[in-house]
C-alpha cells in the first residue's frame, strides 16, 4: 500500500476524519466552468468520433437505425436483452410478457460459447412456455430484436461485431466476433428455430422505445450497471458514414459515453478500483457514474478511513475489504439517528457499532460520490444537446425535447436524479432547460427491440404497417 503522509493518524479513539472527508469533497467537486468544460469536450470528441473510427474516445457507433417505430407495426416478437445484471427474454404483443433472469457469475467471465448457450436455452424455455398460445401464420419464423448492451461495430441492422466487453463481463474469444452469429449458433444447437431481425444497443432500444410514446424524444440516456447516450443525428453530419444516396435522413447513433475522459475530477480512490478492475483504463466516465461503480468507490474510501481515523473504532471491519455497502439506501434513511445506515453498516459491512458521527459521515461520503456522478452525467447530456443544437439552430432552444432515461441507478436513485437535472438546468439556463424533459423511460428498451424487429421483420411486405 502507498503511504499517505497527509492522512497517517493514529488508531487511538479521536483520530479525525475531516482532512480525509474534507480533501475527497475538493476532489470530486464539480462547479459549473467544470461541467462546461466537461460538456464542451463532450461536444468535440461527439464531432470527432463522427469523423472517423477511433477518431475520439468515443466510438459513435452507427445504429443502421434510421427509420424509427410508426406506431403501425404489427404482429409478435421477441426481445433479447443482455445487460450488465441481467438478462431478459420477452414477447411483445399487446400484454407482452417477460422472462427476468440474473446472469450467473461464472458465465461473465466464461467462454463465449457457455454464454450463448446460456441465452439460447432461456430463450429455448420461453419460447416453448408461449408457444401454444400465440400462432404465427404458417412459414413464418419467430423474429427476435436483440438488445446487446456493449460496444459493438455494426455495418448493418442485424449484425455486429463485438469491440470489446465492459462493465463485469469478460467472457473469452468473443471480440472481433459477430454476436449475431454466435447467438444463431447457440440457437441451432439448442434446435431452435428463431432469427434475429435487429441487432441494438440499449440505449438505441430505449429511444425507440420511447420514441413511439412521444415524438420529441431526440436522446436516450442508461444509468444502470454501465452507462451510455445515443441520439437522432442527421446522416449529413456523420463523415463516416458511407451510405448509398436516397435512403432517410437520420441515424441514431450510440455515444458509447462511458469511455469519455476529458477533465473528469478522479481521486486517488477512483484510480485505485480503476487500475485493480478487469479493464483498466477503460471506461473512465462509466466508471465515475454509472451503478456498478458508485458503491464500490464508497467502500474505498470508507476503508481508508477506517484504517487511517478509526471511523468504526479501533479494528477495521472485515468485510470492508470485500462487499459493497448499499449507498441507494444509506442515503434515503431519514430516520434521525440514521437507524437504517446503521442496519446497513451492520449488515453489510460486520460494522456492529457505529457511532452516530460515523454514520452521518459515511451519509455524507455517499452524497459527495452521487453528487459528482449525478453532475457528470448531467454535464454529458448538455453535451449532446449542445451539439444537436450547434448543428440545428433551434432544434433544442425552441422547442420541448425529450431525454428518456433509464437503467436502475436512475430508477432508484432520487438523489442522483436530482442532481443530474440541477447540473442540466445550471448549465442551459432556466430559459432553455424548460423545454428539455428528462423523463424515466421503464422497460423502454424491450418494446423499443422488438418493435426495431418489427420494423426490420423479414416478412416486412406482409406484416409492416
Ligand atoms: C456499457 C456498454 C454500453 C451500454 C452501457 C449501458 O457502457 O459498453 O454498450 O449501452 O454499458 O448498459
Amino acid at each position: 500500500r502507498r503511504p499517505i503522509p497527509s492522512f497517517r493518524c493514529t488508531l487511538a479513539g479521536g483520530v479525525t476524519t475531516v482532512p480525509i472527508l474534507t480533501e475527497l469533497k475538493m476532489k470530486c467537486a464539480t462547479p459549473l466552468p467544470l461541467l462546461q468544460r466537461i460538456a464542451d469536450a463532450m461536444t468535440s470528441d461527439m464531432r470527432a468520433g463522427l469523423a472517423a473510427d477511433n477518431g475520439s474516445d468515443l466510438k459513435m457507433i452507427l445504429s443502421y437505425v434510421d427509420s424509427l417505430p410508426t406506431g403501425n407495426e404489427k404482429g409478435l416478437f421477441y426481445a433479447l436483452d443482455l445487460g450488465g445484471t441481467n438478462f431478459r427474454v420477452v414477447r411483445v404483443q399487446l400484454g407482452g410478457k417477460q422472462n427476468n433472469v440474473s446472469i450467473p457469475r461464472e458465465l461473465m467471465q466464461g467462454t463465449t460459447e457457455e454464454l450463448f448457450n446460456f441465452i439460447a436455452s432461456k430463450l429455448a424455455n420461453f419460447a416453448a412456455k408461449e408457444s401454444g398460445k400465440f400462432q404465427l401464420p404458417k412459414g413464418r419464423m419467430r423474429e427476435i430484436g436483440f438488445t446487446f448492451s456493449f460496444p459493438i461495430k455494426q455495418t448493418s441492422i442485424d449484425s455486429g461485431i463485438l469491440i470489446k466487453w465492459t462493465k463485469g463481463f469478460a467472457v473469452l474469444g468473443t471480440a472481433g466476433k459477430d454476436v449475431v452469429a454466435c447467438l444463431k449458433e447457440a440457437m441451432q444447437r439448442q434446435g431452435l428455430d428463431m432469427s434475429v431481425s435487429a441487432l441494438v444497443n440499449d440505449s438505441v432500444a430505449t429511444l425507440a422505445g420511447a420514441k413511439y410514446w412521444d415524438d420529441d424524444v431526440l436522446i436516450a440516456v442508461i444509468l444502470g450497471t454501465g452507462t451510455n447516450a445515443c441520439y437522432i443525428e442527421r446522416k449529413d453530419a456523420i463523415p463516416k458514414l458511407q451510405w448509398p444516396a436516397g435512403g432517410t435522413r437520420n441515424m441514431i447513433i450510440s455515444t458509447e459515453w462511458g469511455a469519455f475522459t476529458t477533465d473528469l475530477p478522479l481521486t486517488e480512490f477512483d484510480k485505485d478500483m480503476d487500475s485493480e478492475s478487469i479493464n483498466p483504463g477503460e471506461q473512465i466516465f462509466e466508471k465515475t457514474i454509472s451503478g456498478m461503480y458508485l458503491g464500490e468507490i464508497v467502500r474505498r474510501v470508507l476503508l481508508k478511513m477506517a484504517s487511517f481515523s478509526s471511523l468504526f473504532g479501533d479494528s477495521i471491519p472485515e468485510k470492508l475489504l470485500i462487499p459493497t455497502p448499499d449507498l441507494c439506501a444509506m442515503q434515503q434513511d431519514d430516520t434521525k439517528d440514521l437507524s437504517k445506515v446503521e442496519e446497513i453498516l451492520s449488515n453489510t459491512i460486520g460494522a456492529t457499532r457505529s457511532t452516530l458521527k460515523a454514520r452521518k459521515i459515511v451519509v455524507d461520503i455517499c452524497d459527495t460520490i452521487v453528487k459528482r456522478g449525478g453532475r457528470l452525467a448531467g454535464a454529458g447530456i448538455v453535451g449532446i444537446l449542445q451539439k444537436m443544437e450547434q448543428d440545428s439552430k433551434g432544434l433544442i432552444s425552441g422547442k420541448r425535447t425529450v431525454v428518456a432515461m433509464d437503467g436502475g441507478l436512475y430508477e432508484h436513485y432520487p438523489q442522483y436524479r436530482n442532481y443530474l437535472k440541477d447540473a442540466v438546468a445550471e448549465l442551459l439556463g432556466a430559459e432553455v432547460s424548460k423545454n428539455i424533459v428528462i423523463e424515466h423511460t421503464k422497460d423502454g428498451s424491450g418494446i423499443g427491440a422488438a418493435l426495431l424487429a418489427a420494423a426490420n421483420s423479414k416478412y416486412a411486405s406482409e406484416f409492416q404497417i
